[in-house]
């Protein structure tokens, strides 16, 4: 199993919705107020896997991942908008509306609520453009499910790997989770090999399980266990 360095920034102006708490406020007078109420998200954050609300900033040696702002939304839709990376995923022509949708939906319930899917923010240190992004979804209170995406400039570099690694990390040993899924389907090449690299497990073949953009399609379904992800990391 690679490993991968990275730190957990205690970002006092994270909101627990996902938005930045400063951006959405303004002003320096919220800050106690801000601060007192990160001091509580990261105990409940800690102390049991039921009550997450607020995603930290991540940071990885190259990259930042970090909860969505508005104004990621324009480089989210251009690279969601071209069929390369469309392709295998859920959409077709996507819009800004449809993003403003997603990212409206994100913020309507906290961080880490069962039942939905957040998206999170990929960004180079040395380049503070959106890269990509994760999606992880909150299946229940031992289980998720994660997604990546990547725009095409950036591809092939390593992000995703950097940037999964860091969300397994923080889905096992802050989050507490017990097993983290991923399905995809299985013509995509760089999703199969993306998630063999990080050490989850093909453990599931759907064959025609999905009518997908016109024709019936297979998917894998890989997983791993926090056991496995911890004893791979001393091993
Ligand atoms: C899947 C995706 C996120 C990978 O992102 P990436 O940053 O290019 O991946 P990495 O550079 O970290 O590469 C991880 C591994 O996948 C391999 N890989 C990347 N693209 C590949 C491709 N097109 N074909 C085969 N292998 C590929 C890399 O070579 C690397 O393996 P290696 O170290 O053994 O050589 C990216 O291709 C993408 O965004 N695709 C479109 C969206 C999508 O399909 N998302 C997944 C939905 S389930």
């Amino acid at each position: 199993m690679p490993t991968n360095k990275f730190q957990i920034l205690k970002n006092p102006f994270c909101s627990p919705f996902g938005g930045n708490r400063e951006e959405r406020t303004g002003g320096d007078t919220l800050k106690i107020k801000a601060l007192q109420t990160v001091k509580l998200c990261y105990k409940k954050d800690y102390s049991t896997r039921k009550r997450i609300h607020m995603f930290p900033k991540i940071k990885t040696d190259n990259l930042i991942i970090r909860p969505f702002v508005k104004s990621d939304l324009i480089a989210f839709t251009k690279y969601r908008a071209l069929p390369s990376v469309a392709k295998f995923q859920s959409w077709s022509n996507y819009t800004y509306k449809d993003a403003l949708a997603l990212y409206e939906k994100m913020n309507q319930v906290p961080f880490g609520t069962e039942g939905n899917w957040f998206q999170l923010a990929i960004e180079k240190k040395d380049s503070p453009s959106l890269a990509g992004d994760l999606a992880i979804h909150f299946i229940d209170p031992d289980q998720v499910e994660v997604g990546f995406t990547i725009a095409p400039e950036f591809q092939k570099k390593s992000i995703a790997f950097e940037a999964l690694m860091a969300l397994l990390e923080y889905c096992f040993n802050k989050l507490n989770k017990h097993r983290v899924i991923a399905i995809t389907d299985t013509r995509n090449l760089a999703s199969c090999r993306l998630l063999e690299k990080v050490g989850m497990r093909k453990e599931g073949h759907f064959i025609e399980n999905r009518y997908f953009k016109g024709a019936w399609g297979n998917e894998f379904l890989f997983a791993i266990l926090r056991s496995e992800w911890n004893h791979a990391d001393s091993a």
